[in-house]
């Protein structure tokens, strides 16, 4: 099956430009995309007690979750239905109501309008409160993280996920304790389209080896022993499904060398691997835990130990909100070792994540060109050489240098930029795996 028509030929990795620079196709993309997928919202360790909130973002809606007083959370669009000012200005906290700061509506936790100033006087106890709640979020929790979308017709989270909740659990499965985000957002903005950074997470080993060669090397004075060199680059595969994509490199083990956490840390990988082990898998452990992307816009990097966020800001702009995590049992040393890790690499000034931004900056600075919109660009790699369910993993997979997992990314992106219903995209997921033919290599 061929996904064709106005954004390329995607099944044969055609892709056209305009996607990333068209302020119409944008707005589509916040309706049928942001508006019928599910996005992350926030973790369990963000929200510790009763009234604890933090705006975030679908698309470009803001949003308040909150934990109810029953232990669950609920989300709602942040907006006063007044006269749609914020209802909560703040980034997080905690709450008993919140007051909209123009003309003092509140709300309850649940998003409930609760008084109204003067309302015998200015309504004459006219209005009926019960109407003119905030606009509820469909909120499901997965393992501590909680997910919510707009669509009722889109599936239930775990099947969403499908084989991606393999790649998923590698991270949130590993530790009996689970993980935390250690508190406070990093946040910041690269002129470029948010899909360049969601479907570079998904799919793109590729970069690796030559994009951060040079910040690599500055980071340490053994640059031999850093893994990614071209010609001798370990083996690895990509995983592609329901548009998400994940892809590492083997590990030989836990305990290699981390040039930039230091040598604590890597003694209490080792230390704990036992645990890692047997929650999710010796082969799991050392075959997934790379780049990830659930589709569409929610990324984390296993050995950098970053989650992200990438909220779109138009056809030419992204907002990072970027945490990292850490496991919740690890001693404060090791936590701190792993917070400069991640500032070092994938902060805001860390020297992988300038890297990807330089890129990503440029593409779309070159992209203002009329001629160098016209050209289809190129995302063929591995075309055709796709399999399932090999080497141990579930799914649709190939090299972890391929671009298996971009198309995956581009054509559910396209499906739901086309307008199909999630039962439509279900069976035309089921058709296109009925035609692939490619059987597993002995
Ligand atoms: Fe919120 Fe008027 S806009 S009370």
């Amino acid at each position: 099956m061929t996904v064709t028509g106005e954004f390329g030929d995607i099944d044969n990795g055609h892709i056209d430009p305009k996607i990333y620079t068209d302020q119409a196709i944008y707005e589509r993309e916040l309706e049928q995309v942001f508006g019928r997928s599910w996005l992350f919202l926030a973790h369990d360790s963000q929200l510790p007690k009763r009234g604890s909130f933090v705006q975030t973002y679908m698309g470009e809606d803001p949003v308040l979750v909150v934990r109810q007083g029953d232990g669950s959370v609920k989300a709602f669009l942040n907006q006063c239905r007044h006269r749609g000012m914020r209802i909560c200005r703040s980034d997080e906290g905690t709450n008993k109501t919140f007051t909209c700061s123009y003309h003092g509506w509140a709300y309850d936790l649940e998003g409930n309008l609760i008084n109204v100033p003067m309302e015998d006087r200015a309504y004459r106890k006219e209005i009926d409160k019960s109407r003119w709640g905030a606009v509820k979020v469909r909120v499901e929790e997965y393992k501590g993280f909680y997910f919510g979308t707009w669509s009722e017709d889109v599936p239930e989270f775990t099947d969403y996920l499908g084989d991606m909740a393999f790649y998923f659990d590698a991270v949130v499965g590993r530790w009996d304790n689970g993980l935390e985000l250690v508190p406070m957002t990093s946040k910041w903005v690269i002129d470029c389209n948010w899909k360049f950074a969601s479907e570079q997470s998904a799919s793109d080993m590729y970069h690796v080896p030559f994009s951060h060669a040079s910040a690599r090397m500055a980071l340490t004075d053994k640059p031999e022993e850093w893994p990614m060199r071209w010609g001798d680059a370990p083996p690895g595969r990509q995983f592609s499904g329901n548009g998400h994509g994940s892809g590492s490199v083997w590990l030989p083990t836990l305990g290699i060398p981390d040039l930039v956490s230091g040598q604590d840390y890597v003694d209490w990988l080792v230390s704990n691997q036992a645990e890692v082990f047997r929650n999710i898998g010796e082969e799991r452990a050392l075959k997934v835990y790379a780049h990830n992307t659930i589709f569409p816009n929610f990324s984390w990097l296993g050995p950098n130990a970053t989650m992200r966020v990438w909220h779109p800001r138009g056809p030419g702009q992204v907002e990072v909100w970027s945490w990292t995590y850490v496991p919740k049992d690890a001693p404060q040393n090791i936590k701190a070792d792993i917070r400069r890790g991640v500032q070092r690499t994938f902060g805001p000034a860390g020297s992988f994540e300038t890297d990807d931004g330089e890129n990503w900056t440029e593409v779309q600075q070159v992209l203002k060109g009329w001629k160098a919109r016209q050209s289809k660009l190129n995302a063929q790699m591995g075309l055709g050489h796709e399999e399932r369910d090999v080497h141990g993993l579930p799914g649709l997979s190939n090299d972890v240098f391929s671009e298996t997992a971009a198309r995956g990314f581009y054509r559910r992106w396209a499906d739901l930029m086309a307008g199909l219903s999630w039962a439509e995209i279900r069976d035309q997921d089921a058709a296109r795996e009925r035609q692939e033919t490619i059987l597993p290599k002995e």
